[in-house]
């Protein structure tokens, strides 16, 4: 499409940066099997809310092209939690780009993350971050084998079914859970707990 001769600058610019961006996308998820194979965490005090702003705005093309909203509501006094930063933006990445898959054109994603703390069954504190998305949603029978290594519901060379394996991966190393619900035809919600021991203080 580049390479067309009719194009305005204006649009070309606009071609260019949407390239750009998704191929940056492109190379951090294709990073993610490395990451998976790596267990040591390379921890760093981080905001979380600012995390996924960040990664957000990695999404905003692909979302724009496909007409699917992305919607940020961040919860406020969220304190700083000690995490790896790149295994954590893979993983955000990951569920962003399985809502949008499972997205249609006039669909929203919503990303929320508590107010501050969240304490689980076992009294650890921690925060939580939610992926809520309006699409197809996922059948009662397949929600648990959706973190099993290769499973897919993409066709052959559109999913390798590792991302949520990997995800998860990550998120237990941080001694962290990830819980999904979800309604076929109304969408699905992916909630991560990270807790917050080992952060900074
Ligand atoms: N937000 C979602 N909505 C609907 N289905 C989903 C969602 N996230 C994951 N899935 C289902 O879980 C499967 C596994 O996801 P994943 O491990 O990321 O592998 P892949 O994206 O390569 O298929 C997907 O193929 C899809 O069927
Ligand atoms: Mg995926």
């Amino acid at each position: 499409l580049l390479r067309r001769k009719d194009l305005t600058e204006d649009v070309r610019a606009d071609l260019q940066t949407i390239l750009e961006a998704t191929e940056r996308v492109r190379k951090i998820v294709k990073g993610l099997l490395d990451f998976s194979r790596q267990t040591r965490l390379d921890r760093e005090q981080m905001d979380v809310n600012r995390l996924i702003s960040t990664t957000l705005s990695l999404m905003e093309n692909q979302a724009l092209l496909k007409g699917v909203q992305l919607v940020f509501k961040p919860g406020g006094d969220l304190p700083m939690v000690n995490m790896d930063r790149t295994q954590f933006q893979s993983v955000l990445l990951n569920l962003l780009i399985n809502a949008l898959d499972a997205s249609e054109p006039g669909d929203s994603i919503t990303v929320s993350t508590s107010n501050g703390l969240v304490t689980n069954e076992a009294g650890q504190q921690g925060i939580e971050i939610s992926i809520t998305d309006t699409g197809c949603g996922i059948p009662p029978e397949h929600l648990n084998k959706l973190f099993d290594p290769f499973f897919t519901t993409k066709e052959v060379g559109h999913g390798t079914g590792l991302g949520l394996s990997v995800s998860l991966g990550i998120v237990q190393r941080h001694g962290g859970t990830i819980r999904v619900s979800s309604e076929v035809g109304k969408g699905s919600t992916f909630t991560i707990w990270v807790p917050l021991e080992g952060r900074v203080r």
